[in-house]
């Protein structure tokens, strides 16, 4: 190996940074000879002109040539070596040298914490005898009753969702992706050579979270939200803040301060993963107050006011009041209120307010009535049939009295022919308002006065009603007016020609 010190040697060094068939080799001419010769070994044009040693991870020694000879029958020489070339950070994965004893394997890092619903890769490295060929892997996290171990690959859970990565310098990986919470297990990885087998033993311990926001006072009102995980995600990432599904700009920490006045629904998410966002979370709403059971309420009933809200966190204290003017009276923190044996003095307004880490939200009032009492309500009942009674008495009886008179006053006018005997209905014929009485006095009424109006209406569509104030009034005897029946709309066209021709017909 010649030496290159020019500037250009210098440059194409860097070029080293990118091997990757970077390896030690035993010279096969060697094994099992008294001296053995390491190799490290690439592909590259040109010479480096440093090379690092490690024996068992530890700087061993820098030598100019790309090989360094070991004696085997010295003890201290077996381990596991590797080589790194001046200016590349890239070390060879380690080879083990002369003892069967430096099998292993080392899981980097050996714990990792993901997010549910992400892809994880787990991995590893591990070392054997020179003189040994891998056959088979496997990563696993149970072991059947003989001790082998059950792949990853063949359990039903990650079926389709792990990838045994390629091993390539003596490296392993193992892909698990859309992770799960019955994921968080610990991975072990064993090898299969062409003479052994190894397994790595701690293996490496997975954990895996969702994101999460809690909600913390930090007094006059403001309030600390924080997007937490149950382990600490392996990536470091970037968190993102969001109010009513809209990002909150230039918030990438896991916390947000609120002022009090922040209203709205919050979640959050990191970056990479926005699409697993949290649930958010909101002050309360949808605060109703309802009493049960619906219906009219009795004096003595037992009633209970129930609120219901919407939070999330949820609530942790309900409260209800009775709407009293200038001062409403806290009844119970509890979400229900109940009275028993409730009386008139209950009735009034009534409101629950419900409260999370968040905020408070008022119900709109109900309103509780209590009707009165069951034996009040009988007794009511029966007046009422009594009024109703009293009533219907008097009516029928005036009726026959009117009735009567009214056939008498029919004898005087059954002289006139083709005047027809009229009660009552007559009037359904006649509009309210076409009525004018010229004079307010009742005894000397003036039917003359009765003025016929047309009414502008359609047929049939008159109202009946009876002229006001007149069945008390002492000789005025309706009973005695007699209008000649024509149909409703005859009747008004007549008397559109001739008003008088009604008026013939009055008689007292
Ligand atoms: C092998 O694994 C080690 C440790 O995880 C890593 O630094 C190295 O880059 C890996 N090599 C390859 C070729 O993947
Ligand atoms: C809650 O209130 C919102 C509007 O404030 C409404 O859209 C929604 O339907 C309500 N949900 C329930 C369960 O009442
Ligand atoms: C309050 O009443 C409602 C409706 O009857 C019921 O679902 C709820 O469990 C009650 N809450 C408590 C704390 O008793
Ligand atoms: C219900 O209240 C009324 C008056 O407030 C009282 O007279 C009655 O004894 C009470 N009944 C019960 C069962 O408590």
């Amino acid at each position: 190996m010649t030496r290159n010190f020019t500037a250009a040697a210098a440059a194409a060094a860097a070029i080293l940074m990118l091997l990757t068939d970077l390896q030690v080799k035993v010279d096969p001419n060697t094994e099992g000879q008294r001296e053995v010769k390491l190799t490290c070994s690439f592909t590259c044009s040109f010479s480096p002109y440093n090379f690092y040693w490690y024996k068992n991870d530890q700087k061993l020694k820098t030598t100019n040539d790309n090989y360094i000879v070991l004696d085997s029958t010295s003890l201290r020489n077996e381990g596991s070596y590797s080589c790194r070339v001046y200016d590349s950070e890239r070390r060879s994965p380690p080879v083990c040298v002369m003892s069967k004893a430096c099998w292993g394997v080392t899981y980097t890092p050996d714990h990792v914490c993901a997010l549910k619903g992400t892809s994880v890769d787990l991995s590893c490295s591990y070392t054997h005898p020179a003189a040994h060929t891998v056959r088979t892997s496997v990563w696993f996290i149970k072991q059947k009753a003989d001790g082998e171990p059950v792949d990853v690959r063949e359990d039903e859970e990650y079926q389709g969702r792990v990838q045994d990565t390629q091993n390539s310098q003596n490296n392993c990986s193992l892909r698990i992706t859309n992770l799960r919470e019955t994921d968080a297990q610990t991975y072990r990885f064993r090898f299969y050579t062409d003479q052994d087998k190894y397994t790595g033993r701690r293996g490496v311990s997975l954990f895996v979270t969702d994101l999460k926001v809690t909600v913390s006072d930090r007094g006059n009102g403001y309030k600390k939200l924080s997007c937490i995980t149950t382990c600490t995600l392996s990536n470091n990432p970037t968190y993102i803040w969001y109010k009513n599904g809209q990002r909150v700009p230039d918030q990438n920490r896991n916390e947000l301060d609120l002022d009090g006045s922040s209203d709205g629904s919050y979640s959050c998410a990191v970056t990479g993963h926005e699409n697993l966002h949290t649930s958010a979370v909101y002050s309360p709403k949808n605060t109703s107050a309802e009493v049960l059971p619906t219906g009219d309420l009795m004096e003595g009933d037992s009633v209970t006011l129930s609120c219901s809200s919407d939070a999330d966190p949820p609530v942790y204290t309900y409260s209800w009041f009775k709407q009293i003017a200038g001062a409403d009276t806290l009844l119970t923190t509890s979400q229900n209120y109940s009275i028993s044996n409730i009386s008139s003095l209950h009735s009034g307004l009534y409101y629950c307010t419900a409260d999370n880490q968040l905020g408070r939200h008022n119900s709109t009032p109900v309103h509780l009535n209590v009707l009165g009492s069951k034996s009040n309500t009988a007794l009511k009942f029966s007046m009422v049939a009594l009024v109703v009674f009293l009533v219907v008495t008097l009516v029928s009886g005036a009726l026959w009295m009117w009735k009567r008179k009214s056939s008498s006053a029919n004898e005087h006018s059954s002289t006139a022919e083709s005047v027809q005997l009229q009660s009552a209905p007559v009037y359904d014929n006649i509009p309210a308002s076409n009525y004018r009485v010229t004079s307010d006095d009742q005894e000397n009424i003036d039917y003359t006065g009765v003025v016929f109006k047309p009414y502008p209406t359609e047929e049939g569509s008159l109202s009946p009603r009876l002229p006001p104030d007149t069945t008390d009034e002492e000789g005025v005897e309706y009973a005695a007016v007699n209008i000649q029946r024509n149909t409703a709309a005859t009747q008004l066209d007549g008397a559109n020609d001739d008003p008088s021709q009604i008026y013939s017909k009055v008689s007292r």
